[in-house]
């Protein structure tokens, strides 16, 4: 059987990799600074992650939601713990596109309205809602068309206030820092109207942390430096650094009820494991702060190449701009100098995606390969 041709390929074949490192088939090495997509935030096969996940696997990987796990309640309290969302409650499913259908589920559930207000260049995932409140027409079968969303240009004060009064909406969903439109972000004074207006109009706030949280940014979820409040956060990710898993954190004013969600999949013991795995990881080699140093580094080091035209993001969550596209760059990073790194919706950005525990080292080397392929 063939594969549905969907991907289009770079000619490289991973077969293994550590901490940044990735080992095509072969041998050559590849530094990896682009992470699968956001997703490892820990590092290749950290040792602690494959010892959980084997330990795990030799103890019991599945079984449904109809049984008692309390690796689930470990979990749900380490990661309130640490992300200090102690006054939310967690539902666990298996991607980002299903963590976003289900706060989209939560918010039409609890205000009995359907329409929903999205950004322009927001993307939330595949599915059926979450593709709706996606800004990619050439995504949005005429299925998923039938959903009502309102695209708003991110910090347009009036067009959001004149959209959020014109109607009546279930949720606001909006990435703190968009991922594959090309690292913008709502201004503070920005986000803070907004959840003041969903206050104000009983329409639920979603903050899509999927790409940006679990520590990205330099803070445990993005929307943390801006001083607001979401009423749901979704996560994935970097949540499982490679493992499928995702979750939905529901604020406490929301009512649970038996069968209101579900999955068969979601929150499974080796699910667990993992993410477990990764909170440990964090808190032991404090990564949130390390994102949030070598965030800085980057920007510092952006100084040295005049070809940057603009720098985006925080943490280890980075456009660099440039004018002119840079597949071709890429392209050439990965050849030439053996080095992944990410391409966005904004043709000109090369986005810089990381496991958290790169060092300035690694960095350096990062922009000595840069300087090779623009000189
Ligand atoms: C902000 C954001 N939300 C949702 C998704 C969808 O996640 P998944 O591909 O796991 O369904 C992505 C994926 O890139 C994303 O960046």
């Amino acid at each position: 059987m063939k594969l549905f041709d969907v991907y289009p390929l770079y000619d490289v074949t991973p077969v293994a990799a550590q901490g940044i490192e990735v080992t095509d088939d072969n041998g050559q090495k590849y530094l990896d600074f682009y992470g699968g997509h956001a997703v490892i935030s820990i590092g290749h096969t950290h040792p602690h992650y494959v010892s959980s996940l084997k330990e795990q696997l030799d103890k019991i990987g599945f079984y449904s939601n109809s049984i008692q796990n309390p690796l689930q309640r470990k979990m749900a309290n380490k990661l309130g713990e640490l992300s200090g969302c102690n006054d939310y409650s967690l539902f666990l499913c298996n991607s980002g596109a299903e963590a976003n259908e289900n706060a989209l589920k939560m918010a039409s559930f609890h205000t009995g309205k359907s329409k929903v207000i999205a950004f322009k260049n927001g993307f939330h995932g595949r599915t059926s809602a979450a593709v709706a409140a996606t800004d990619n027409p050439s995504i949005n079968a005429p299925l998923n068309q039938q959903q009502e969303v309102s695209f708003v240009a991110l910090n347009d004060f009036e067009a959001f206030q004149n959209t959020i009064e014109g109607d009546s909406f279930c949720a606001v969903i909006l990435e703190p820092i968009q991922g594959v439109g090309g690292l913008d972000e709502p201004t503070t004074e920005f986000f803070q109207f907004v959840a003041e207006k969903c206050k104000e109009h009983q329409v639920v706030l979603i903050a899509d942390e999927v790409q940006s949280g679990f520590g990205r940014s330099g803070k445990f979820f993005a929307y943390q430096h801006h001083n607001i409040q979401p009423d749901i956060i979704t996560i994935a990710k970097g949540m499982g650094n490679g493992f499928p898993v995702g979750g939905v954190l529901i604020h406490d004013s929301f009512k649970a009820s038996y069968g209101l969600l579900g999955t068969t999949f979601g929150g499974n013991h080796l699910a667990c494991a993992a993410v477990l795995a990764v909170l440990d990881v964090m808190e032991q080699e404090a990564l949130v702060q390390n994102a949030d140093a070598l965030g800085h580094y980057v920007k510092s080091k952006t100084s040295e190449l005049p070809e940057i035209k603009n720098v985006k993001g925080r943490g280890l969550m980075i456009g660099l701009e440039f004018d002119f596209e840079v597949a071709a760059l890429r392209k050439a990073l990965i050849h030439n100098q053996h080095m992944f790194t990410g391409g966005a919706k904004n043709k000109n950005l090369l986005r810089i995606l990381p496991a958290l525990n790169i060092t300035k080292d690694h960095i350096d080397l990062l922009f000595e390969g840069l300087k090779k392929e623009l000189s």
